[in-house]
C-alpha cells in the first residue's frame, strides 16, 4: 500500500500549539471568493506579516519574495470558527516522498533542497514557452494570501494561510494556443537532496507529476504558492513554488514545481498511475464516494490527538462547491473520482 493510514499517535497532544489565531468560517470561504471579487479583499500593508500568525519560525527569505511581500494583498483574519492549523503542525506532519514517507521525514530532510536558484520550464502548447527564472516568472503578479482547507485524501486536514499567485494569471502570460486541454506540472528530480528519490519508496516513477484540465486551472481558486504564514514556503511543504488546489484531494497540490506543461491529452499522473483504482485524475473532495479501503466521509482536522481527535465532517468539494461544482456539471463523479 503506497498512502497509509495515519494512527491517532502520529499528532500527540504535546504537539499541540495553543491556537491563537482565529478566523471566521466565511473567511475561508471569503478566500474562495478573492478570486471573484480580487477588488474587494483588504490590503492590510505593511502591518501583517509572519507575525500576524502565532509560533512562525523565520526562514532566510530571498529577496524578490521580500520585494513582493511589501505589496501583498491580505486576507483579513478576524472572527472565530475554523481555526488556522498551528504552524508547528502545517509544517512537521507533511506528505513529500522525495523526503522519505514518514510525516516527520520531509521537515527532517528536506533541508537538503537547494531552491535558489530556481527555474521553471514552460513548455507544449503555449504562445511563450522558455525557462523563467522564478523571481522573473512572479514579477507581474500581486501576491495575495488565500485562507484555505487542505483536505488530504488520507482523511486529515487543516486550514492553511497561504501566499501565492492565482494559476490562471500565470497561464495567461504564457498564452496557451488553442490545441491546450491541460496543464502537467512536474516536481524537481534531484536524487542528491531528496533520499526518498534515492530509495525507491512506494515504487514511485519520479518526478511527481500532476495535473489539471485548464478549465480546471484556470478557476480563481486554483493558485500556485509561494508562501505560508505570512512567509515564503517552509522546504517540507514545497520550495519554492507549489500549486494549491483546495477542492482536490491534497495530492494534486504539488510540491517544487520544476516544469509547467500544457498539453492536448490528459497527463499521467502519480498516485492514479501507481493506484487507479484508489486514486483518480479528479481527486475531489467527495464525502460521497469512498476511498476503497476506508471512508471520506469524515476528517481529523489537525491539531487532532488522542483526547481530541477533532473529528468533523467532509464538505462536498472541501466546502468549495459553490466555486466550483459547475466545471463538473454532467460527470459521473462516482466514475470520475
Ligand atoms: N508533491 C510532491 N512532489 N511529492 C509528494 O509526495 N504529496 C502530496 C502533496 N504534494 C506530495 C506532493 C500529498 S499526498 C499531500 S496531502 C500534500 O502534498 C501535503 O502537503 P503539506 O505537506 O504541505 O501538508
Amino acid at each position: 500500500m503506497l498512502i497509509k493510514l495515519p494512527k491517532s499517535s502520529d499528532c500527540n497532544e504535546s504537539d499541540v500549539t495553543p491556537e491563537s489565531v482565529y478566523f471566521s468560517r466565511r473567511s475561508v470561504l471569503g478566500a474562495s471568493l478573492a478570486g471573484f471579487a480580487l477588488g474587494a479583499l483588504p490590503v492590510l500593508g505593511q502591518a501583517a506579516e509572519a507575525s500576524r500568525y502565532a509560533d512562525v519560525e523565520a526562514g532566510s527569505t530571498p529577496g524578490w519574495f521580500k520585494d513582493k511581500l511589501g505589496a501583498t494583498r491580505w486576507q483579513a483574519v478576524t472572527v472565530k470558527d475554523e481555526a488556522i492549523t498551528p504552524f508547528k503542525d502545517a509544517t512537521h506532519y507533511n506528505n513529500f516522498y522525495e523526503f522519505g514517507p514518514d510525516k516527520g521525514d520531509p521537515a527532517a530532510n528536506a533541508g537538503s533542497l537547494k531552491t535558489e536558484p530556481w527555474s521553471v520550464v514552460v513548455h507544449g502548447e503555449v504562445g511563450k514557452p522558455g525557462r523563467y527564472a522564478l523571481e522573473d516568472f512572479v514579477k507581474p503578479l500581486q501576491l495575495e494570501e488565500r485562507i484555505y482547507r487542505l483536505r488530504c485524501v488520507e482523511a486529515w486536514s487543516m486550514v492553511i494561510p497561504w501566499l501565492g499567485f492565482p494559476l490562471s494569471e500565470v497561464l495567461k502570460q504564457v498564452e496557451p494556443t488553442s490545441k491546450a486541454r491541460y496543464v502537467r506540472f512536474e516536481t524537481l528530480q534531484d536524487p542528491k537532496s531528496m533520499p526518498g528519490q534515492r530509495s525507491g519508496f512506494a515504487l514511485i516513477d519520479w518526478p511527481y507529476v500532476e495535473g489539471l484540465r485548464l478549465d480546471e486551472a484556470m478557476n480563481p481558486l486554483a493558485i500556485l504558492a509561494v508562501g505560508m504564514y505570512g512567509r515564503e514556503l517552509p522546504n517540507q511543504n514545497g520550495a519554492p513554488l507549489r500549486l494549491v488546489v483546495p477542492w482536490k484531494y491534497g495530492f494534486k497540490s504539488i510540491k517544487s514545481i520544476v516544469r509547467i506543461s500544457l498539453v492536448a491529452e490528459q497527463p499521467k499522473t502519480t498516485w492514479q498511475g501507481l493506484a487507479p483504482n484508489e486514486y483518480g485524475f479528479y481527486a475531489n473532495v467527495n464525502p460521497q464516494v469512498d476511498h476503497p479501503r476506508w471512508s471520506q466521509a469524515r476528517e481529523r482536522r489537525l491539531p487532532s490527538g488522542l483526547f481530541n481527535p477533532n473529528v468533523r465532517t467532509t464538505q462536498m468539494f472541501n466546502g468549495y462547491e459553490e466555486e466550483v461544482a459547475s466545471l463538473y456539471s454532467g460527470l459521473d463523479l462516482r466514475k470520475n473520482y
